[in-house]
């Protein structure tokens, strides 16, 4: 018990500093019906997230491919002091019954962490939300706006937060991602 209180932490801790935790567990949100993960594959980019500190490089953006049909592969990348930084994960679908709720990781020494899908139509936007229960007492959670082009339109913004709220999640500090410049840079 004490030792996975410790690792808890250990992976917690850095996700707390950077978020304010919520008491209570993780809210339940609905997540895409009938998932497409096929569908979902390809080039996201990231149009606003929580947490707001969170936030350093600009120009952040996903590619995801398939490897088999439950599990993906996950490059992220983003532009941060004028380089170019890449990072590659794995993506599953830990539950077929609910193939919304993917889990992805970015190194072979971490837990999959929650990724899942609550809306998306696949070819304008995405909106994704990660929660993690820590010791049942508070969560600290990310949620995401992705888009298939580095802008969307302010209702499609308005409309995707009205989304998050009606699931009792907290967007009040979503904040737009930079896109801005980004094919100049490299
Ligand atoms: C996404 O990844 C696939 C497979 O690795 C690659 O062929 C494709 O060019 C990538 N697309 C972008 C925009 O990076």
């Amino acid at each position: 018990m004490k030792l996975s209180v410790a690792l808890v932490f250990a992976f917690v801790l850095p996700l707390i500093r950077a978020q304010v935790p919520h008491w209570g567990p993780c809210p339940e949100p609905a997540v895409q019906p009938t998932f497409n993960l096929k569908q979902f594959m390809g080039r996201w980019f990231e149009i606003a997230k929580l947490p707001a500190q969170f936030e350093r490089g600009r120009c952040i953006e996903t590619n995801f491919t398939l490897k088999t049909d439950k599990s993906i592969r996950v490059v992220s990348s983003e532009i941060l002091k004028g380089e170019l930084r890449k990072i590659e994960g794995t993506g599953v679908i830990e539950d077929m019954k609910n193939p919304a709720k993917l889990g992805i990781s970015y190194s072979y020494v971490l837990p999959y962490s929650p990724y899942w899908i609550l809306s998306t139509d696949y070819v304008n936007s995405a909106l994704v939300y990660s929660c993690t229960d820590v010791l049942r007492l508070f969560h600290v959670d990310f949620a995401w706006i992705l888009g298939r082009t580095r802008t969307l339109p302010e209702a499609t913004i308005e409309k995707a937060k009205e989304i998050f709220a009606n699931n009792n999640i907290d967007v009040t500090r979503m904040i737009a991602s930079k896109q801005q410049g980004c094919e100049k840079t490299l």
